[in-house]
């Protein structure tokens, strides 16, 4: 893992993941896949968002589980540790810290016009608890703790980042350029993947119908099942159109995965039924996600590794984000330690 501190040359990208379960093929297709190919060019962070996660109910033993096999699977996802620290966000306590700072800075309005805000606490209407109000300012602290530059991350995630420059330009406005404004980096292909099931729908590991989504570490034979289940259409042809977000969507995704232009798939489909395009987009994606299931086998077997790897991670992001909030506890106004 590199020390070598942030330098001015090179941006700093920064990013983070729930570790709710499952991680679907739109995690990794909205976001994950791009942290990898982003590693070489810019100072990459990144974690796994387990204080966001608590926002709904955890068992804790499944809930530790859960922790560990998501930052198993962004190291199997290519992740490397020697170019991107990356680290399990509640051991990081500058998070929790400057999130409360922020929490200041955010206004009830804001949060309340939060989309995802709306929609979680319509799903989980019996715990619409503080913390999933206040989540994108937590989601800002993490952010601008490390002044970064460019957030990858799904449609989903874009007004949570409008949101999270709104705060910097308050806090900056009113002491001084403290925080840098960070732009959202959204790939073109792959950055909302539909449910199988509901087309209309992005594909969240929340959907109770287990065939809505494909899970990055689902077998081989249920990806299949699940992609010869995917709703389409009655055309029965396949091309990008309007009405046709199942197909659309599984273009989408056989574009992303093979990096073909939706043209392209479309020319080779040409009179043939949609059985044989659901079954060739499962085995693109079953291929795509073989190496990083296999990967991942071997990590989550040696824990003591993935030990070692998280506190190094910590420690570098620590060092790294105290520097930003001694930075905005002395603006604010607070004693020095
Ligand atoms: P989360 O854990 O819901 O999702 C992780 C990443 O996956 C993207 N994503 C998708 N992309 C395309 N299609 C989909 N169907 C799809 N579903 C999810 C999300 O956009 C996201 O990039 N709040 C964040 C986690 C977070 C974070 C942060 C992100 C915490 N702190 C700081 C960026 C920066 C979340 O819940 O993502």
């Amino acid at each position: 893992m590199s020390d070598a501190p942030v330098t001015e040359k090179k941006k700093v990208i920064f990013s983070a993941i729930q570790p709710s379960g499952t991680i679907t093929l739109g995690n990794y297709l909205g976001a994950l896949r791009n942290w990898v190919s982003l590693q070489d060019d810019y100072h990459c962070l990144y974690a796994v968002a387990d204080l966001h996660a608590i926002t709904v109910r955890q068992d804790p033993k499944v809930f530790r589980q859960n922790i560990l096999e998501a930052y198993a699977l962004l190291l199997a996802c290519g992740i490397d540790p020697e170019k991107s620290p990356f680290f399990i966000q509640s051991h990081v306590h500058t998070h929790a810290e400057l999130a409360w700072i922020l929490n200041c800075y955010t206004q009830f309005g804001e949060l309340s016009r939060m989309t995802q805000f709306k929609d979680k606490s319509q799903k989980h209407s019996d715990n619409v608890n503080a913390g999933l109000f206040t989540y994108p300012s937590l989601m800002a602290a993490d952010i601008l703790l490390y002044q970064a530059d460019m957030v990858p991350v799904g449609i989903d995630q874009k007004q949570h980042l409008e949101l999270t420059r709104n705060i910097a330009e308050r806090f900056n406005g009113i002491y001084g350029k403290t925080f840098t404004l960070p732009e959202p980096y959204i790939s073109t292909t792959g950055a909302k993947i539909m449910s199988l099931q509901d087309p209309t729908k992005k594909m969240s590991k929340s959907d109770e119908n287990v065939n809505a989504w494909v899970a990055v570490l689902d077998k081989p034979d249920t990806i299949m099942k699940k992609f010869k289940r995917a709703v389409t259409d009655s055309e029965a042809v396949v091309k990008v159109g309007e009405g046709k977000d199942g197909i659309n969507n599984l273009i989408g995704i056989m574009s992303t995965v093979t990096g073909k232009s939706a043209d392209a798939i479309a020319a080779e489909f040409e009179g043939k039924g949609y059985g044989d395009f659901k079954t060739a987009v499962g085995e693109a994606v079953i291929e795509t996600l073989r190496p990083i299931q296999e990967r991942f086998n071997n990590y989550i077997n040696n824990k003591d590794y993935l030990i070692e790897l998280y506190r190094k991670g910590a420690e570098f992001a620590l060092r790294l984000s105290q520097r930003t909030l001694d930075k905005v506890m002395k603006k604010v106004g607070y004693l020095p330690r």
